[in-house]
């Protein structure tokens, strides 16, 4: 055999085969099903057609890739081919701006790298205390046989969590105006997902009017953690010093602009992931009484009388399998998109510039390939070795690669300290209809979870 062996010639882009998928109605492609049931579309399209598939909706071509091996192309090996794709963030822009989640390039390394000590391991611990405190308070005013409906409950206590850890501010006065306004956006956002066209922020329309008013709700709040600042000026360590200590090559400070994007990106991002997994972490508790009752056995021994700290978290690995359990069946970014800059090949098949690709870790999340019995809440699965050998990629519920979550640690420890806080001094039962997931930009429970506030919940289910 000679040394050099020869390289066989690589078929162009143009030569590869096209992936299978739908085909989807004249005109419209697919879209009618994707805006009907996006859920169900994405898990459709990959027990009927496999695991790269490629549809049609007006104006776009997209790729769903679901074999771990090219989702690591997407997200690290060919990173700065996918940027974040315009068919979602086009709908969001008022919103972010140019903030951590929706910048790209130099500039978005350059402010990651700005955040990113305020989610130093080091920094998050002395988080804790403010996390288990609001937690406390939440659950100390609760009593045995209350009924509750627990998101907009739990959206309250991380907007709290998140205001204080990483701005310094309390906003318990505004907190219900600030969570109805988001409300509205939320849901107009879910509308233009659905809808076939664009229609531009400034037409004055219903949906666009309430829009611009719930972004111009959270503008004031922007507007008062600045004056706050303002009026007690200091490094306190927390993210608004470091944003507003920076300066640019030419010594310049961020814009207020900017600042405005990064303010609104991270106290949204910062909450509503959070709010939406533990929402969902007490309702399957709730469905599944044993393992409420182990987690409530596991809690008591962790911590005597005093308050949870950020140390105690080796001392709850159930509570962290059941969170992580909680995320592989509720996924709160139940897909992620890039778009391709240029033609490029990923694993067998030709992707052309311009292509959007969708990730979907709610469908990775419920294959049995990957995982015994997908459907089933079982956080066990955690601990008993039968996950230590999944491939990479196949569970993202951060992401993956540079762009991966700034805020994972950060979200665990709050969501793990806050669910043994509130599981310390009781359980719930379910005391309405099952919510549904509701996709938005995130995966929110729609309907509930209606739960009864029990202080010795049911070891079996009803
Ligand atoms: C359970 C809670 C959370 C989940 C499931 C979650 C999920 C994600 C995912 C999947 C991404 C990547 C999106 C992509 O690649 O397109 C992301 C990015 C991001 N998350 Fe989270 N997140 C959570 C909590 C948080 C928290 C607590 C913060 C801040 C305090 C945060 C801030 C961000 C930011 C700023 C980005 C953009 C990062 C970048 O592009 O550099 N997230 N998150």
């Amino acid at each position: 055999m000679s040394a050099s062996r020869a390289v066989a010639p690589q078929p162009s882009p143009k030569e590869r085969r096209r992936p299978p998928g739908p085909k989807g109605r004249f005109l419209l492609g697919s879209l009618p099903d994707f805006a009907r049931d996006v859920l169900g579309f994405f898990t459709e399209c990959i027990r009927e057609h496999g695991d790269f598939v490629r549809f049609r909706i007006p104006g776009y071509e997209i790729f769903i890739l679901h074999r771990p091996e090219d989702i690591e192309t997407v997200l690290l090996t060919q990173r700065a081919n996918f940027i974040k794709h315009r068919f979602f963030w086009r709908h969001v822009t008022a919103i972010f701006g140019n903030g951590l989640l929706t910048s790209e390039g130099e500039f978005w390394l350059r402010q990651r790298r700005l955040a990113a000590p305020a989610f130093h391991p080091d920094r998050i611990a002395a988080y804790g205390d403010v996390m288990v405190r609001f937690a406390d308070r939440f659950a100390a005013g609760r009593r045995d046989g209350e009924i509750r409906d627990l998101h907009p409950d739990m959206m309250r206590l991380t907007m709290e969590i998140v205001s204080k850890t990483l701005f310094d501010v309390e906003i318990e006065e505004e907190i219900d105006e600030i969570g109805r306004s988001f409300d509205l956006v939320i849901r107009e956002i879910a509308r233009r997902f659905r809808r076939p066209f664009k229609i531009a922020d400034a037409i004055p329309t219903p949906g666009n009017l309430r829009y611009r008013r719930g972004v111009a709700r959270l503008e004031k709040l922007v507007r008062r953690i600045l004056r706050d600042r303002a009026d007690r000026p200091g490094d306190r360590g927390d993210l608004l010093s470091m944003l507003l200590e920076a300066r640019d090559d030419e010594g310049r400070p961020m814009s207020e602009k900017q600042l405005r994007d990064e303010l609104i990106t991270l106290f949204l991002a910062g909450h509503e992931t959070t709010a939406i997994t533990l929402s969902w972490t007490f309702f399957l508790l709730a469905r599944h009484p044993q393992v409420q009752e182990r987690l409530g056995r596991e809690v008591l021994a962790a911590a005597d009388a005093r308050p949870f700290r950020a140390a105690d978290l080796p001392r709850l690995p159930f509570a962290e399998a059941v969170i992580k359990e909680a995320l592989r069946l509720y996924p709160p970014a139940y897909v992620i998109g890039r778009e391709a800059l240029q033609d490029c090949i990923v694993g067998d098949y030709a992707i052309p510039a311009g292509a959007t690709i969708y990730l979907s870790p709610w469908v990775l999340h419920r294959d049995g390939r990957w995982f015994d019995e997908p459907e089933r809440f079982r956080p066990e699965r955690w601990l008993d070795g039968s996950t230590a050998h999944l491939p990479k990629y196949v569970y993202i519920p951060f992401g993956g690669g540079p762009r991966i979550c700034v805020g994972e640690r950060f979200a665990m420890m709050e969501a793990i300290l806050v669910l043994a806080t509130i599981r310390r001094r009781f359980g719930f039962e379910i005391a309405g209809p099952d919510p549904v997931p509701f996709p938005s930009i995130t995966l929110r429970p729609d309907g509930g979870p209606i739960m009864k506030v029990v202080a010795e919940p049911k070891t079996t289910a009803s």
